[in-house]
């Protein structure tokens, strides 16, 4: 990876903290996207002091689509050429939570941010070819909860996993729209399953969850450093290079469940997605996916052409 950017989101913390570690190990200039300037500027100092490469923050909270655009332009601004987008940050919540923009927060930070990001870059990343994106995404996804006539659970109640389910079906169902998109540019997607592995995941959820996951499944979870060596894997192997469209568990080519290979719904999350991240197509409708598209607007705003 010597001299190779980067891009990884959500590495303050377990799987993308591996991952960032691995790159910057392999020669890497990383771009972090994070939330938190903190955590990140001490990552930055960490990885530049033991790996000796150039490591970048760019500031953006996931569950504010407009800090996405503002990340995608500061990013376009100063890096005119991308080899590796990775995006990594997640989260689960056991309860439902509205974005600002009055959308469900776990879809928008797992699927909606990295969705945006993605096809926010995809022009620079094609004119980087060959490049690669890497969707990390989860066995959570056979949760199933994907209901686009109800993305914000309001007619039905919200169960934690199958909120994060439904974000990892969403996600995974564009990784295939966009991986035959991208057929014959240079540009590469995939999702992958870091494994089941010891991370904050879960932990802003309330005490009770959290000690359920610290002394009941703590002792099944893995060292993340798996999860950081099969994404240097899939970012880096050049046997990779032409390896499009697929699910990855760690290393190994794995069939999704059914649920998350339906392509028609496919088409559809792929329109509700640009619809919800501010594309121009959104249609005027007042209520669309359960949401009030005329809020979302307001709120998010129209992207522009030239994006
Ligand atoms: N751990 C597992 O066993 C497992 C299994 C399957 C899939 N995954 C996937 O692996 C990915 C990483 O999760 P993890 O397990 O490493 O969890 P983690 O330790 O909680 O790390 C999550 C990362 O995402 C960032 N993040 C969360 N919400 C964000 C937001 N609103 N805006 C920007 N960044 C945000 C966090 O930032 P802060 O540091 O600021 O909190 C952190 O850097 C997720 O996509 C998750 O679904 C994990």
């Amino acid at each position: 990876m010597d001299g190779q950017v980067c891009i990884i989101t959500g590495a303050t913390s377990g799987v993308g903290y591996q991952a960032a570690k691995r790159l910057a190990q392999g020669g890497a200039q990383l771009i972090l996207v994070s939330r938190n300037g903190e955590k990140a500027a001490r990552l930055q100092e960490d990885l530049k002091r033991e790996f000796g490469v150039p490591i970048d923050v760019v500031l953006a909270d996931f569950a504010r689509l407009t800090d996405v655009q503002a990340a995608a332009r500061t990013i376009l601004t100063n890096y005119p050429h991308i080899d590796v987008l990775i995006n990594n940050a997640g989260v689960h919540n056991t309860h439902r939570i509205l974005t600002e923009s009055g959308i469900e927060t776990v879809f928008t930070v797992n699927h909606l941010a990295s969705f945006l990001l993605t096809r926010l870059l995809l022009n620079r990343l094609m004119e980087s070819a060959p490049a690669r994106i890497l969707q990390v995404n989860s066995q959570g996804h056979r949760f199933g909860g994907l209901d686009l006539d109800d993305i914000n659970w309001e007619r039905r109640r919200y169960k934690g996993l199958q909120g994060y389910g439904a974000s990892k079906v969403a996600q995974l169902l564009t990784v295939w729209e966009l991986a035959d998109r991208l057929n014959g540019s240079g540009v590469t997607i995939n999702a992958v399953h870091p494994g089941e592995v010891k991370t904050n995941i879960g932990m802003n959820n309330e005490l009770f969850y959290r000690l359920y996951k610290r002394y009941l499944i703590w002792w099944i979870l893995k060292d993340p450093e798996i999860s950081g060596n099969a994404i240097y894997y899939l970012a880096a192997a050049p046997e990779m290079a032409e390896v499009s469209g697929r699910f990855f568990n760690l290393t190994i080519d794995e069939k999704p469940a059914a649920h998350a290979l339906d392509r028609s719904l496919g088409k559809r999350v792929w329109k509700m997605s640009e619809e919800l991240t501010g594309f121009p197509a959104a249609e005027s409708k007042n209520a669309l996916y359960g949401i009030n598209i005329e809020t979302i607007r307001a709120r998010v705003g129209i992207i522009g052409s030239d994006c």
